[in-house]
């Protein structure tokens, strides 16, 4: 298999309560909808699963954040397209302080920052890419470490996390719209399929 790919998807406003996603309502409970859709395009192919790719969710909406979910498929994964939302809630549920509880083969909950994971990232090897529409091509970008690529919610990454940003990760661009987080995941992946990486 491929070396694992990540993707780092950071949230300031989706929730932290496995109770808020138990009401149904996945867009009230910070557009947790949108973090479903991008694990999708993140993770899941036609009757099949890209399992070299960990799908990292920083959440950091009320009432505790910051939450670290961590999403690799492995063969007993119990995932399918139908119940990532039921997934993600029990993730959620089922965080205890102090340690990477994994609740599910391949999925994990913790108590840690934005900039905390990415920094274990890098420790790692890893090269870290921006998803910003005003980034270098995605296409004309070379990837020579394990990439790792960080993208925000309906609401962009904020200021604060993206001045930081500048200073450990480049900015690439997937093309001159402002897309939806999940088309990025998914122009993404596809560009990885092409290269072969
Ligand atoms: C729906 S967009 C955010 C829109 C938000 N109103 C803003 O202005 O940032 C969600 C995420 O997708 C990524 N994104 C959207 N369009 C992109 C593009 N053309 N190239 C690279 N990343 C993009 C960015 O990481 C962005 O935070």
């Amino acid at each position: 298999m491929k070396p694992t790919k990540h993707f780092v998807y950071f949230s300031s406003k989706a929730s932290t309560s496995g109770k808020a996603l138990s009401q149904g309502n996945l867009m009230k409970a910070g557009r947790i909808d949108i973090a479903i859709h991008s694990l999708i395009q993140g993770v899941f192919l036609s009757h099949d699963f890209r399992e070299d790719v960990k799908f990292h969710f920083i959440f950091n909406g009320m009432p505790d954040p910051p939450k670290h979910i961590e999403i690799q498929i492995v063969e007993d994964t119990p995932i399918s397209k139908r119940d990532v939302a039921k997934i993600i809630q029990k993730l959620l549920y089922k965080y205890k302080p102090g340690t990477k509880n994994e609740v599910f083969p391949g999925c994990f909950i913790e108590k840690k920052s934005f900039f905390h994971v990415l920094e274990e990232l890098e420790e790692e090897g890893c090269e870290l890419f921006t998803l910003d529409k005003k980034g270098e091509l995605l296409r004309e970008v070379e990837i020579e470490k394990t990439p790792v690529f960080i993208l925000g919610d309906q609401e962009g990454l904020p200021k604060k996390e993206l001045k930081k940003l500048k200073q450990m990760a480049t900015p690439i661009s997937v093309g001159p719209k402002m897309y939806f987080a999940s088309q990025v995941v998914a122009v993404v992946n596809n560009e990885l399929d092409y290269r072969e990486i």
